[in-house]
């Protein structure tokens, strides 16, 4: 019966993979918006991905926030190695989070789990243009983004539009131009549509897509049914080389939707 189960999710592995035309994908059963334990799930699969695909030498490993990725970080295990030496920066300045799921926190998690280095990037939430500019010119920034830029590893989740700009607290009119433009997910401060077409950015510092799209390792991870129309979106136009971690009641619910 268990070997029957595992054929049963590679199968579906296989079919989501192939639906998002992306490298892999890997599925923890359950479903993750009622079992709080699937999350860890997905942090142990994300540990196990990074032991595997870091390659030798020096990595730069770029995170980013959320509730999602608080858990994860819990569960990355010793990732140095004689030969192998890595960085752990937040993949983005802030963009409105609580401080315990933010990802200056969860890349500083991350980072002593994994025995690495970390690196935070301290830019405040509320900032005029000006002031942003000029923070920009100060050169313990600049060096903390010069490193994020040159990350060869992300690791990620995919929000709902609507939650996350409310999470975020977003302004009124900002929520209603989500709204009218079918706004349905969000990562990276990007929102997009059903279709996977950027609608809104925010306007911060740090990786931004067109950096991911070139990133040898991108690890996105998000699950439950409540996700299942974000993540579709989202992963319309994921890169190519993107590992998708998610559960089964979202692999199902996405599937059936074809
Ligand atoms: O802010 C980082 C992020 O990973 C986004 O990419 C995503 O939209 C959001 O967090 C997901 O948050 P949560 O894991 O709490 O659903």
């Amino acid at each position: 019966l268990l070997m029957e189960q595992f054929t049963g999710m590679d199968q579906l592995e296989k079919q989501l993979a192939s639906l998002f035309s992306i490298e892999r994908c890997l599925i923890v059963s359950g479903n993750s918006d009622e079992q709080g334990k699937v999350i860890g799930e997905f942090g142990e699969l994300v540990d196990e991905a990074l032991q595997r695909q870091l390659p030798d030498g020096r990595n730069i490993i770029a995170v980013m926030g959320g509730t999602t990725m608080a858990e994860v970080a819990r569960h990355v295990s010793p990732l140095e190695t004689a030969k192998r030496h890595n960085l752990f920066v937040p993949a983005r300045g802030g963009i409105g989070e609580a401080v315990s799921i933010q990802a200056n926190s969860v890349s500083a998690l991350m980072a002593a789990n994994a025995h690495g280095e970390h690196r935070a990037l301290y830019v405040p939430e509320q900032l005029s243009e000006e002031a942003y500019h000029t923070l920009l010119k100060e050169p313990s920034i600049r060096s903390v983004l010069a490193m994020i830029k040159e990350a060869n590893c992300v690791v990620h989740s995919i929000g709902r539009a609507l939650h996350m700009a409310a999470r975020r607290k977003m302004s009124e009119d900002e929520i209603i131009r989500l709204k009218q433009k079918n706004a349905v997910a969000e990562s990276f401060g990007y929102f997009f549509d059903e279709n996977g077409a950027i609608v809104h950015k925010v306007p911060r510092i740090g990786l931004s897509l067109e950096d991911i799209q070139k990133m040898p390792t991108v690890l996105a991870v998000a699950g439950g049914k409540s996700k299942v129309k974000a993540i579709t979106a989202y992963m319309k136009n994921a890169p190519k080389q993107t590992w998708l971690i998610t559960d089964e009641a979202a692999a199902n619910e996405i599937l059936k939707g074809i």
